[in-house]
Order: C-alpha cells, then structure tokens, then sequence
C-alpha cells in the first residue's frame, strides 16, 4: 500500500516509519526543504534515536523517502496522513493555517484522481475543525464529494517525545472516527497488524478524545503540584503520599510527578486551545482555567525555595540544568526553562545553564545568559541550582561536582535526583514536594 504521510515533524515521521516498517511504502511530504534533504540521508530533524535508527534503514532500503512535492505524493497514494503542526495563537485558539495549506494540496490531488483515498487527519484539532474546516476546502477544491469519491477520519496520536517509535508499535489504543463506514473500514484494516484496543467513532468524538486525554494528564501533574506544594509546607515529603494515593487503581501511578510544570509542544498548547473552544461555544471552563494558572507558578514555586534557602537573588550566580521540556529530548516547545529563567533574571540573578541536546536551539532564544559546557562547569561557582529537567545523566552528580558550587544548594525541579546522594555529597537538597517530617 501507498501512504503519504503530510508533515516530517515527530509524528507525521514516527508514523511513516511505523507504516514502513509494517511493509508499505511511504512518502513523506514537507514544505521545509532541510527537513526533506535531511530525512532522506536516512537522519531526523530531531533528537529520536530509536526512531532514527529505523529511519535511516528504512530510507536506504527506498521504503521511506521525503519530497517537497505533496500534490504528487498524494496522488500517488491510498491513504493520506495530515500531521501538520496545530500551534496556539495569542488567544489560544488553534493556528489552521498548516492544516487548511495541507487540505488544499491534498485536494488538489483529489481532482486529478479516480481512486478513492482515505484522507486522515492526525494533527490535534479541536472538535469539529476536521468537519467544518477540513471537509470544505478537500470538497471546494477537488468538486468531489466525501463519502462518495473520498473518505475522511481523524485518528489521534497519543505517542511521548522520547519514545515515539515504542509508542507508535505499542500504542495504548487506536482511535479511528470517521464519516462514512468505507473510510473507517479501510482505516481499521490497515492498523489491523497493530495490537492494541481499537475505538471507532465519529469525527469529532475522535478529536475530543485527543483533548480529554492531554487534559487529563495536565490534571494529574498539576494535582500533583498542588499536593506538593502543601506538603512541602507541612513538612511532608510528598513522594511517599503520591504514591500511596496512585496505589488506588482509580488514580493511577503515573504522572503523579510534581516539578516546574508541564511543557512542551503539546499539553500546554491542547489545554489552552479546549478552553478557547469551550469558550467560542458558550462555555466557561474553570477546571481548565485553573490548570494554566497552577502551571504558571510552579517556576515561581521553584525560585522561592531556592531564595527561602539563599535570600535575596540579586547578583547571585543560579546554575539551571536541563533547558529542554523534559530529560531525553532536544525539544524545547514551551520549556518551563523560559518562565523560570525569567524569572531568575527578573530577581537579579546571573544565570549560568546547561543541557546535553537542547542548548543549540536554547541559545537562539535567549541568547544573554552565560551556557557551560558540561552540568559540571555548570556548577562550578554557583550559588546555587535549579534542575529543570529530568536528565538521567544529572543523577549521576556527585560530591566532585556539587563541591565546586560556591554553595551547594540544590532545587530538584523535577524530583529526578536522588536526595540521600545529593546529601551525602555535601549538598543541601530541596526538591519541589520535598519537606522534611516533623517541621509543623
Ligand atoms: P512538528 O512541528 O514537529 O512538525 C510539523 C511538520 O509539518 C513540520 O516539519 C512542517 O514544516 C510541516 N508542515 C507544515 N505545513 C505543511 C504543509 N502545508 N505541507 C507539508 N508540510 C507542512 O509537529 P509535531 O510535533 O509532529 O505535531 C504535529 C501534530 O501532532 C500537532 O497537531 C500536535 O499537536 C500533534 N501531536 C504531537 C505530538 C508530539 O509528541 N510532538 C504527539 C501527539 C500529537
Ligand atoms: C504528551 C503526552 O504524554 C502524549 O501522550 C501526547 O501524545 C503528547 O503530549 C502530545 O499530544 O503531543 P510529551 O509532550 O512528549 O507527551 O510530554 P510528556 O512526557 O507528557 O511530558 C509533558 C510535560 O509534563 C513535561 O514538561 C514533563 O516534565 C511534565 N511532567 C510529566 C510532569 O511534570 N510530571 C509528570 O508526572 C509527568
């Protein structure tokens, strides 16, 4: 079978190399010409590399390859995947443009074409964009109607940056909502080689499940943020209580880590955007209101600790590890790094800070503050140090490296150090949730 897969970002490239490795032949359509030449030397446009590894044996073995040329790619294929970028506009609102360029190419390959193909909308768009905004243009443009000359569905991604290969082969479920039974039929069948729980359902309950999902993992982390911030004031370590609550099966243990909040391309972008669209149809969300507003403080939450500790900011040299959203990606998509710098900066502080991939695209954005080379000359001199993200490589820190600090007080913003380790190489640790018993 021919796929075309619209987008070499993570997902519209985690899926073409799932669909490559499952024996059928994609091409992968992008308007970004580094991009194209890059995934065709077999390399991502991205920190992956599990992901990278299939890509490029894939691409050497002419399974996969990239083209700037989308109407011909479409043309040439059964199935078209839209995994475009969706990124929040001032208001909140989905941006559509990347979506509605990417229909009008597809249609434009409908018109030319006999064959019924199944148009898949992957990106994540809010409830009923696929209907009112998608269908139009592939209708307007191509004078074909869905149902009869094409199919239309919408199957949401679910995959984490980090693992996106695994989670790609292994996903939680498969959801397909689609207009007409055709379409959904032929959807099913060509995941059918992919174990995992299949939902099918219509357009824009497919798309709400998308929404429902992230905001329901935003929820958990900022419950688990609200927890550990009152414990922390009661003198608790809030480790111990998340997991017994997550030992109920009706919480669940994951996503019960407190830290700086949630970031990256998706969680926050996804809750903003169902709280606008609540709002456009009348309804006011508070719950989702509220998750904005906890994120926002907890790179406040982390300062605070860290001056409590030291006092006043000012002039004060602050070492931040981890600019990237999270520990293992190069991303950094509304990186809690940048209010918490910010911050930082707005006390006075001089930052000094660091990432294993992620510095490079960091520098671009806030190019004044001073990068070290390592985690370890990081530290050398600070005054203290605020871990941002959960790098396993920081876990490693010792006495050698937390002995160069002028002094050594250490802010887990992540719960990702071991706090008796840190102790024991002489470092005082104070982890978001992290009270000590006995202090109330
Ligand atoms: P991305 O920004 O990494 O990649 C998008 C790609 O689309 C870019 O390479 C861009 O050049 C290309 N593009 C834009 N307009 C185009 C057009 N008209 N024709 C061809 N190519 C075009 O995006 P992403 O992170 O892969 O996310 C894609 C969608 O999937 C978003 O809606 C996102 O919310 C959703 N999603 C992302 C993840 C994730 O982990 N990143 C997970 C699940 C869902
Ligand atoms: C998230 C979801 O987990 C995916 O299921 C979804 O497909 C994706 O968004 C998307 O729609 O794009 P991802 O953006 O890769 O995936 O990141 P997560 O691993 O969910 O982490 C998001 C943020 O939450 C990170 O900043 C992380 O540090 C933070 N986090 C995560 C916590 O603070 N606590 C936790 O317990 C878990």
């Amino acid at each position: 079978m021919k796929i075309c897969v619209i987008g070499a970002g993570y997902v519209g490239l985690a899926t073409g190399v799932m669909f490559g490795k499952l024996g059928h032949n994609v091409s992968v359509a992008d308007i970004d010409q580094g991009r194209v030449k890059t995934v065709n030397s077999g390399r991502l446009p991205f920190y992956e590399p599990p992901l990278e590894k299939e890509l490029s044996r894939l691409v050497k073995k002419g399974i996969l390859k990239a083209t700037m040329e989308t109407v011909k790619a479409v043309s040439e294929s059964k199935f078209v995947f839209i995994c475009v970028q969706t990124p929040s506009l001032p208001s909140g609102r989905i941006d559509v443009r990347p979506v509605k360029a990417a229909s009008r190419d597809i249609a434009k390959a409908l018109k030319r074409s006999d064959e019924y193909k199944v148009v898949v909308m992957k990106s994540t768009v809010v409830p009923s964009t696929t209907d009112s905004i998608v269908r139009p243009i592939l209708e307007k443009v191509s004078g074909k109607v869905v149902c009869k000359d094409f199919g239309l569905c919408v199957n949401p991604e679910f995959l984490q940056e980090g693992s996106a290969l695994r989670d790609s082969m292994e996903p939680s479920r498969v959801v397909v909502g689609s207009e007409d039974k055709r379409a959904g039929d032929l959807l099913m069948a060509l995941f059918a080689p992919i174990e995992a729980p299949k939902i099918r359902t219509d357009l824009r309950s497919a798309e709400m499940i998308k929404y429902a999902s992230n905001v329901f993992l935003a929820t958990k982390i900022s419950y688990s943020n609200e927890i550990a911030n009152m414990c922390v004031r009661f003198g608790i370590d809030s480790e111990g209580v998340l997991k017994a609550a997550g030992m109920d099966p009706r919480i669940g243990p994951l996503f019960l880590k407190p830290g700086l909040g949630y970031g990256g391309s998706c969680l926050p972008k996804d809750v903003r955007a169902l709280k606008d669209k609540a709002r456009a149809e009348g309804y006011s969300s508070k719950l989702l209101s509220t998750l904005l507003a906890i994120n926002d403080l907890q790179p406040i939450e982390g300062v605070r600790m860290l001056e409590e500790e030291i006092g006043s900011l000012e002039a004060k040299r602050v070492a931040v590890l981890g600019l990237a959203f999270k520990g293992g990606v190069d991303d950094i998509r509304e990186t809690r790094a940048v209010p918490l710098v910010t911050q930082l900066l707005a006390k006075s502080a001089h930052v000094v800070a660091f990432d294993p991939m992620a510095m490079g695209s960091f520098i671009r954005i806030m190019p004044t503050i001073e990068f070290a080379e390592s985690a370890a000359e990081c530290l050398k001199g600070a005054d203290g140090c605020i871990v941002q993200a959960d790098w396993p490589e920081f876990r490693k820190l010792g006495k050698k490296e937390f002995s160069r600090m002028k002094r050594a007080v250490v802010v887990d913003g992540r719960r990702c150090l071991d706090p008796e380790r840190v102790e024991r190489a002489g470092a005082k640790y104070l982890g978001i949730g992290y009270g000590k018993a006995g202090k109330g």
